[in-house]
């Protein structure tokens, strides 16, 4: 199963203004952009604070070809959201729902954050692709991309304008160069 992680990015490498949480500060292209790239994965995996952010977004488009789980210590909170093969909620070890989507025939799976949950899969080998969109503001103080030591490298593999200020960058995982 490929592992592609999605982000709108800061140019100091923040995923939240300050602590606002959400992605309220990422353009309209790059939703227009990330919209379009979900249809093209058969499930993701997020956090539970990423969740909530978009819960009635998600909860309005849940469809039977993208599974879309849930970390969290206490699934039993959000029981009444749950809807088997369609939104799930676990607190499963990540290699355990990795595996298990695997298991369940799954092929694409976009991580979707925080951060937690980008430096897991990076701290594990665990990522294929990061997608970045690099909005073309700074916030000086936010959640971080990444967290803990890494020591990862990619390859550019695409540079794309989602508009003249907007960059998105696609890049592979080096998997020699990790650690
Ligand atoms: N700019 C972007 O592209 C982007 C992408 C993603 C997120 N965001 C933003 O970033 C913020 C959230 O980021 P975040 O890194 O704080 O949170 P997150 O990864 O979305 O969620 C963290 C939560 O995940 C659960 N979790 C983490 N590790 C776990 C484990 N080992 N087992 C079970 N559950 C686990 C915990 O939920 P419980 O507390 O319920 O146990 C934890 O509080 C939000 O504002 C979101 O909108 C931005």
């Amino acid at each position: 199963m490929e592992i592609i992680a999605i982000a709108a990015i800061s140019l100091d490498g923040l995923i939240t203004r300050h602590a606002q949480e959400g992605t309220g500060f990422a353009s309209p292209e790059d939703g227009q952009f990330f919209r379009q790239a979900l249809q093209t994965f058969d499930c993701s995996l997020m956090g539970r604070r990423t969740y909530k952010v978009s819960r009635e977004r998600i909860l309005a488009n849940l469809s039977p070809e993208r599974l879309r789980i849930v970390r969290t210590h206490h699934p039993e909170v959000f029981a009444a959201d749950a809807l088997q093969e369609r939104l799930e909620f676990t607190s499963a070890p990540l290699s355990e729902i990795l595996d298990d989507l695997r298991a369940r025939g799954k092929r694409r799976c976009a991580v979707l954050g925080g951060t937690s949950i980008y430096s897991e899969c990076l701290q594990n080998n665990w990522m294929d692709e990061l997608w970045v969109t690099l909005e073309p503001l700074g916030f000086g103080s936010g959640k971080r991309l990444l967290e803990g030591e890494l020591s990862v490298r990619f390859s550019l593999k695409s540079l794309e304008h989602l508009s003249p200020d907007t960059l998105l960058l696609k890049y592979k995982l080096l998997r020699d160069a990790v650690r």
